[in-house]
């Protein structure tokens, strides 16, 4: 270091010389109201920041249709060819349930047409912000009855695998 050798101790300052005015409530405020501006925000956006993560997972859910879709088409499979059984009607009806909660989501809402402006100039988004609005209106229903189905979707597979009940063939 230059003008200080090395090792040497740094020689006390003089007790006349320390400063004996607040000097720290001014950074302390800061911290005090920084530290209480980022715990209040967080806490009030906190079902928002849920919200907004939602709608990410809205295309996450698009894909789990999509290999539910590709099971119940698979469900239509029966080792003599083409045939339709109970399993093929329950996975069917668990897809459409879910196809229904998902599709009727705000997130797919505001995919369709969340962020047009003039409707007017859009008018397929239009009809396809308007479709997927109906189908909001009955988001709720698509919930409980998906989340009930798909445990008993589960089940019903479950017990057909395991042997315990057979698949009943229909067609
Ligand atoms: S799952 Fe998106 S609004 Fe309910």
């Amino acid at each position: 270091m230059i003008g200080q050798v090395v090792g040497q101790a740094r020689p006390p300052i003089a007790a006349a010389h320390l400063r004996k005015d607040a000097w720290w409530a001014l950074p302390l405020t800061v911290v005090v109201v920084l530290t209480a501006f980022v715990v209040y925000s967080t806490w009030a956006a906190f079902p928002l920041i849920l919200q907004n993560f939602h709608r990410y997972a809205w295309y996450v859910a698009l894909i789990f249709i999509v290999f539910l879709t590709w099971d119940a088409i698979l469900a239509f499979r029966f080792p003599d060819g083409f045939g339709i059984g109970v399993g093929t009607l329950v996975m069917w009806i668990n897809v459409i349930l879910l196809a229904g909660y998902t599709f009727s989501c705000h997130s797919c809402r505001h995919v369709c047409g969340g962020h047009v402006d003039i409707f007017s100039k859009a008018p397929r988004r239009y009809t396809l912000w308007h479709v997927v609005s109906r189908l909001n209106e009955h988001h709720p229903t698509f919930a409980w009855l998906s989340l009930v189905f798909v445990g008993l979707t589960d089940l019903y597979i479950r017990l057909v695998s395991m042997g315990v009940i057979r698949d009943l063939r229909i067609l």
